[in-house]
């Protein structure tokens, strides 16, 4: 396991998104779009700019469309072939020819850490990468988030944990870590609590929708008693890691949108529509 690199990338994307209804009654949150672009499509692009070439896809009743986007519509190509218009379909016409797509269902919703654990089949023994299509990154200046999170990944060889510093009122909306700094922007974690109160948070760094995983983790999610709000939760299974020393939280250089929430997603539109339109 030690040597793999990693080549996958898991997107759980079961939930129901009720913050976004009655939008989300018939669509799945992930493909509502930002400017003209699926959340879920943002996510894979960042997974091919990192390297990763196999998408793995957890989802659940509802979500058939997210499989129709990443495919061919041949009526589609057939009606558009030759026009003026042909161009809208270059980018996920790239996104489909670089990785492929393989997806499992999620029966019962039981939190993100019992739909990483069901995207285990797709997966294997091997490392991964965890996006979460409702949190959009972007950095400007340089490499995607994932694409660092990889180059700390190949360094230490264990899990990685995306986090930013958050107002410590919204403590209670997120997994907040604490540890010792090991290195510039890297900090190996030794406590990590989901959704903490303000007053019980250890720190004011929070772990967004980015993950590099072990395997191993798979087994350790199997033992994970329901959390916070009943939930199986990744940040409870990956506290056994840190106790091991073997959590690394690393302060990521770039732009966060929540856009499972509506102030995110309008923030994203706007940031996009002004980065594209300059
Ligand atoms: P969220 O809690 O933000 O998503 O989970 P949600 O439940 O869809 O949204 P709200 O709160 O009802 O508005 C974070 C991510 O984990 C996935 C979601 O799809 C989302 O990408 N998730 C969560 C699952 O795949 N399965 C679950 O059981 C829970």
């Amino acid at each position: 396991m030690k040597n793999k690199r990693v080549r996958k990338c898991l997107f759980p994307a079961a939930g129901y998104g009720t913050r976004f209804l009655p939008a989300t009654k018939a669509i799945p949150k992930e493909m509502l779009p930002v400017l003209t672009k699926p959340l879920l499509q943002y996510g894979v692009e960042e997974a091919i700019s990192a390297g990763l070439d196999t998408m793995a896809i957890v989802t659940g009743r509802g979500k058939r469309a997210i499989e129709d986007h990443f495919d061919i519509s041949y009526e589609l190509e057939h009606q558009i072939k030759g026009t003026s218009k042909e161009h809208y379909l270059t980018e996920i016409r790239d996104v489909i020819t670089k990785c492929t797509f393989s997806y499992t269902r999620q029966i019962e919703m039981k939190g993100l850490g019992h739909a990483i654990l069901s995207g285990e089949t797709l997966i294997g023994d091997e490392p991964f990468a965890v996006i979460l299509a409702d949190d959009l990154c972007d950095n400007e200046e340089g490499d995607s988030v994932l694409t660092q999170m990889i180059e700390v990944y190949e360094k230490y060889k264990c899990s990685i944990v995306a986090v930013e510093e958050i107002p410590l009122k919204d403590s209670n909306k997120y997994g907040v870590i604490a540890g010792v700094e090991i290195e510039e922007s890297l900090i190996r974690v030794i406590n990590m609590v989901e959704k903490p109160d303000p007053k019980d948070a250890p720190s004011n760094l929070a772990i967004i929708g980015r993950y590099i995983l072990t395997p191993d983790i798979f087994d350790i999610i199997r033992e994970t008693k329901p959390g916070k709000g009943g939930e199986i939760q990744i940040t409870d299974a990956l506290l056994e890691l840190a106790k091991e020393g073997k959590v690394i939280a690393y302060k990521f250089k770039g732009r966060r949108f929540d856009c499972g929430s509506v102030d995110g997603f309008v923030e994203a539109t706007n940031y996009f529509y002004k980065k594209e339109t300059l």
